[in-house]
Formats: structure tokens, sequence, C-alpha cells
């Protein structure tokens, strides 16, 4: 009975815990955004980006560089790094910190379910 327990667990892909009060919002499954790839979504009016890593977590964080507003979901993804399309400012996903120390990203709580679908949580106002 406990290795059931424990098998179960593991095969969960949970990547980040909702955070706070908020609402979380369904962007559907995984699998529409391809393995080390990026896809917007809008949500409440503003858009989002959201990264499916090679690991299989996804990330999510603000929709435009804050350098000059650069597609960030066009961008490379290297493990949990993104480079912007526009001048190449490198990005940490998990956090949203900027690894030339000029700018940062906004990220949002994203988890995903058992079944492979992803939630966003947003904070209600
Ligand atoms: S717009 Fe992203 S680095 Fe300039």
């Amino acid at each position: 009975m406990l290795s059931m327990t424990l098998e179960k667990i593991t095969d969960e892909k949970i990547t980040e815990p909702a955070h706070g009060h908020g609402t979380e919002i369904s962007l559907g499954p995984v699998a529409q955004i391809p393995s080390g790839e990026g896809r917007v979504f809008p949500v409440n009016g503003t858009e989002v980006a959201v990264f499916h890593t090679r690991s299989g977590h996804v990330y999510a964080v603000q929709a435009e560089c804050p350098h000059r507003q650069g597609p960030l979901a066009d961008g490379l993804v290297g493990g949990t790094i993104v480079l912007c399309p526009f001048h190449s400012r490198k990005f940490d996903l998990t956090n949203g910190i900027g690894l030339q120390g000029d700018c940062n990203l906004q990220t949002y709580p994203v988890r995903m379910d058992g079944d492979g679908g992803m939630w966003l949580t947003v904070q209600e106002t």
C-alpha cells in the first residue's frame, strides 16, 4: 500500500504551488506548447507568456520584455533561462530575474495538474 501511495505522488507534475489568495484560471493542456518553447495567453486583459521547459515544468511571466517590448514567448529557452529575441537579454523563468541586472520580469504562479492541464493563479483585485 505504501509503495502505491509513493508512486502516485511522484508521478504528479506539480511545478509551482499557488501562493497567496487568488483565482486559478485554466490555460488548457500543456501539450499545446512544444517542449522548450513558449506561448502567449490572454488573461484578464493581460498577455502572459507561458513556457514549457524541456524538463517538463511550466513557468509564466509577462509577455513583453521590459527592455523594449520584445516578444519573450518567441525567445530561445535553455533550461529555465529565456533569451529575448530582440537584444538577447536573459531572464530566469523561475523568479523573473534578469541576468544583466537592469530589468526583471513579473512572474505568475502556474501549475500543472495530474492530467497535464495548466492552471494560472491571478490575484483578485
Ligand atoms: S527588448 Fe528584450 S532585450 Fe531588448
